[in-house]
């Protein structure tokens, strides 16, 4: 995707100014309307005045043709409107039964959340027709992120109400984290739908969500400021990771913190675990192992509140698996030395007087990993021992410590995944001032390019 691509794709949320170019939003818009009918409440007109679509014209793939490489005056969310949108009680009902389709949230919300304290949350929803209108069309056309959302939101909501937050202020949290990710609905479907490897400027693309969601809300009368900075700060991370301002947690708000925590770990459950059949209480030592990104009290509550719905670890491996499994992590760990040495070595390398700000930020990314890992036992020789001992035997169980170091190496891995690739943004973006330091580092990216491809 070109950066005009981009540029175009971000005049298309709901800001001030304009013009505002068409996006995937009208993609989505004009395919939701075969089901449910969207409408032209007004005159759509060019961003030159012209008249191109008249009001009550319904929107559909073949109207929206008309509209071919044309900018309008105002965002078209702001100018069409749906048969039928998701109401507050829709919005009640739907958490209901996600709390219900949850073995986690069921637990949970039995033993001390009362579910009577949603529907006065969800009722805001008729005040906020735009927000209604994207959850319409998230519910219909990214169903996953519709359900992903859902779980979000209750997630932050029983943080801020376990921290006793007021009212209000539980109210706050929940609508940022309702509203976090609408921003996705304008971009690239076939982006995010892409099996193969993203490269940096895909990703780039990709984090432009944040800042479309934070300018569609900007346009929103009654949503505060207070939402809106939550919004905005949900993927970034207290020790400075996340994006897109790669903040620190003395910058960082308390409800962008929650959202933050609230969306990570339904991220690394939904994304990492749910497939495998792996329970939410194995979420634990990962949050664990990244307390540095995440507000410590956040993650304290958090794990209390797992461990308190008193939820069981699932077998990772059992029986006649065991020593093909142990075989497998064996090799994997000799890899993830070997990747991890690579990177600590270079980025160790080039020295920490370069004066270069997102060069420090890989540099604290890697030193950070190196000190998660330090006190783990993943690369340790009893491990492998177990490790050797468990592949040259059948029938043979897995010891909790090796299910635990499982985990713990799957985790690196991840870690590693997300440096090498903001390695290889910040050769892409022309940041980077040195052209010996990027020399160096072209040249590491290059040999562990073999680990991101497998
Ligand atoms: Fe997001």
């Amino acid at each position: 995707m070109s950066h005009d691509q981009q540029s175009s794709m971000r005049d298309g949320d709901s800001t001030a100014g304009g013009p505002y170019g068409l996006d995937t939003y009208a993609d989505h818009l004009a395919q939701l309307s075969m089901i449910n009918p969207v409408t032209l409440d007004a005159d759509l007109l060019a961003a030159d005045g012209e008249l191109l679509l008249a009001q009550g014209v319904v929107l559909d793939p073949v109207t929206l043709n008309r509209l071919k490489d044309k900018t309008l005056a105002r965002p078209l969310a702001q100018v069409v409107s749906l048969a039928s949108t998701i109401s507050g009680e829709d919005l009640h009902q739907h958490l209901l039964s996600t709390i219900r389709a949850t073995e986690y949230f069921q637990a949970l919300a039995e033993r001390k959340y009362p579910l009577c304290s949603l529907q006065p949350v969800c009722a805001r929803l008729s005040e906020l027709p735009l927000i209604s209108q994207y959850l319409t069309v998230m519910s219909a056309q990214m169903k996953e992120l519709y359900q992903r959302t859902l779980c979000v939101s209750l997630w932050a909501l029983f943080i801020a109400q376990e921290m006793r937050l007021p009212v209000e202020d539980t109210g706050e949290v929940f609508w940022a984290a309702i509203t976090h990710d609408i921003g996705m609905l304008h971009i690239n479907s076939q982006l995010l739908n892409k099996t193969e490897h993203l490269t940096a400027e895909d990703w780039l693309c990709v984090q432009s969500h944040v800042d479309i969601s934070r300018r569609i809300l900007l346009g929103i009368p009654g949503v505060s400021a207070a939402l809106i900075e939550a919004v905005s700060e949900h993927h970034e991370r207290c020790d400075g990771t996340g994006y897109p301002l790669a903040k620190v947690e003395s910058e960082l708000t308390l409800f962008g913190q929650i959202l933050a925590l609230a969306d990570s770990i339904v991220g690394i459950y939904t994304n990492r675990f749910k497939a495998q059949g792996r329970r939410w209480r194995e979420v634990i030592p990962v949050l664990g192992l990244n307390r540095a990104a995440y507000m410590y009290r956040s993650c304290d509550i958090i794990t209390n509140m797992i461990l308190r719905s008193e939820l069981p670890l699932s077998d990772v491996v059992s029986g006649n698996g065991v020593p093909e499994f142990a075989e497998r992590m064996l090799q994997q760990n000799l890899q993830l030395q070997h990747w991890f040495a690579q990177l600590r070595d270079c980025l160790t390398a080039v020295g920490y007087t370069h004066g270069d700000r997102k060069l420090h930020a890989l540099q604290n990314v890697m030193l950070h990993i190196a000190t998660t890992f330090k006190g783990s036992m993943l690369f340790k020789e009893d491990l492998r021992e177990s490790l050797e001992s468990m592949a040259g035997e059948e029938g043979t169980s897995m010891s909790r410590v090796v299910a635990d170091a499982s985990l713990i190496q799957q985790e690196m891995t991840f870690h590693l995944q997300r440096l090498s690739r903001m390695i290889q943004m910040y050769i892409s973006s022309d940041e980077a001032k040195d052209p010996k330091i990027l020399a160096r580092i072209e040249e590491t990216i290059a040999k562990v390019g073999c680990y991101l491809r497998d």
